[in-house]
């Protein structure tokens, strides 16, 4: 396909740099025309196949292709001398999407998915080449950031991503949680999937800029969470509930569904997939529905903020058990435009080295906050108060991680305490899906 019939915004040539290396080893990188049922569904067979999920069906390439891929830039490398020279051995896909950040403001970000590479061209540089293309590619598309969610923790440092917003998967014995939290003056109501559709939808768009990390997302994202996939294993179990105020209108909902325990109809596992709440009286009113249900002994549910309310809600701390993960990476491309879109907690003028091997982010930059907490950001040639790679300025981005650990590992040289009172978010990232 030609770049032109991409969308304006992404329709970009394919990177030079990175189609000349994989050339030299015999392969092409090329841009998948998403609008050729043939190069798609090639394209998708083999992401799919990366991913080790099952083959996919018709019904789930059609469904796929229900979706429009405007903004969408998908790539793949191609071999022309294996068995089926038209499947590429290499996906990826990305778009721009708005990540909030501190302040309950948004800044576009490359959002980059899908990479795979088929284990027979496994660990010859093919990732390397399309990682560093994407970046290239974001960074002339003028995005000031890119991200991604990871199947692995050791993959991304070396192109400069960091872990930026953590996430939990929260196990509740619901037989040791008595309620204590607030008593929810609204009432739930059980939904089909479409209902929730449209409604759901619009209370992610609500809170989505309350909170640093989350992303704007719709389709396919979204429909995922509501079982549309054809390959949703899960999709005829699942349960839809909209929380409704004391007005009737609606601020949250929850999507789960039910293991049975066979041995015991006391024991069965409430897996919760989906809870969004726009106010403390849904979260609430959402939580304390599910962990009341009868013939449930255990909720688990994961992907959950790191700063859950619902511990304290419940009059016996340890019914709850968490564990931690990284989930969103972040890795900053122009540093100017990435930290003067957030917001900062107190006003300072602090100068900052940034080092970069991949040189994006390369620099020295003088941050100037204001009293408001808005930032000008502009490149100095004073001394700096501190110096740190650009995946600490990733972690430190979105206000979760904090500088005196960075410090500790040596990714960050300076006054920690300073940088923390600058960069710390009083909401703690999060990030609710996967891409
Ligand atoms: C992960 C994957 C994309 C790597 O592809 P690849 O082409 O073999 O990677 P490359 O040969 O370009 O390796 C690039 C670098 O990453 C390292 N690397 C690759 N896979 C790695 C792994 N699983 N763990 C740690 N390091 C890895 C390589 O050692 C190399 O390091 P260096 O260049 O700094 O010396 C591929 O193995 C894959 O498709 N895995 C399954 C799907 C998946 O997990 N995708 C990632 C989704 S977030």
């Amino acid at each position: 396909m030609s770049a032109s019939d991409l969308p304006l915004d992404t329709a970009l040539p394919i990177d030079e740099i990175s189609r000349a290396r994989l050339e030299s080893d015999g392969l092409r990188l090329a841009l998948v025309d998403a609008h050729d049922q043939d190069a798609y569904e090639s394209w998708f067979r083999v992401e799919s196949r990366g991913f080790h999920d099952g083959e996919p069906t018709p019904e789930h390439i059609a469904w796929r292709r229900t979706f429009p891929f405007d903004g969408n830039r998908v790539t793949g490398v191609f071999d022309d001398t294996i068995a089926n020279p038209h499947a590429p051995v290499a996906t990826t896909v990305c778009w721009p999407a708005e990540l909030t950040v501190p302040g309950g403001r948004s800044v576009s970000s490359w959002a980059v998915s899908g990479v795979s590479v088929a284990p027979t061209h496994r660990r010859r540089g093919i990732a390397r080449a399309l990682m560093e293309a994407e970046l290239r590619t974001a960074s002339a598309l003028g995005q000031p950031v890119a991200m991604l969610t990871v199947s692995e923790s050791t993959l991304y440092g070396r192109y400069g991503y960091s872990p930026a917003a953590l996430a939990r998967d929260v196990t509740v014995v619901t037989k040791r949680a008595r309620w204590t939290g607030p008593q929810p003056t609204g009432r739930v109501h059980f939904l089909t999937a479409e209902q929730l559709r449209e409604v759901g939808h619009e209370i992610v768009e609500r809170v989505r800029l309350r909170t640093p990390g989350q992303i704007s997302y719709s389709g396919l994202l979204w429909e995922r969470q509501l079982g549309f996939s054809p390959s949703d294993q899960h999709a005829k179990r699942l349960r839809f509930i909209r929380y409704d105020d004391a007005d009737g209108t609606p601020q949250g909902f929850a999507v789960y569904r039910l293991v049975e325990n066979a041995d015991d109809f006391t024991q069965h596992e409430l897996v919760l997939q989906t809870l969004v709440a726009a106010t403390t009286d849904a979260y609430a009113g959402l939580w304390r529905f599910l962990i009341e249900m009868d013939l449930v002994a255990k909720v688990s549910a994961h992907l959950r903020p790191v700063d859950e309310s619902l511990r304290w809600m419940l009059d016996d701390f340890r019914a709850v058990q968490v564990s931690e993960f990284d989930h969103l990476w972040v890795r900053v491309l122009d540093v100017a435009a990435a930290l003067s879109a957030r917001t900062y907690a107190r006003a300072d003028r602090i100068v900052l080295k940034v080092t970069d091997p991949l040189g994006f982010a390369d620099g020295t930059w003088l941050l100037d906050v204001s009293a408001s907490g808005s930032a000008t950001v502009t490149p100095s040639d004073e001394p700096a108060d501190a110096t740190l790679s650009v995946n600490a300025l990733g972690s430190l981005y979105l206000g979760g991680a904090t500088a005196h650990h960075l410090a500790a590992t040596g990714a960050l040289t300076g006054d920690a305490e300073r940088l923390d009172g600058l960069f710390r978010s009083p909401v703690e990232p999060y990030l609710s899906i996967w891409f």
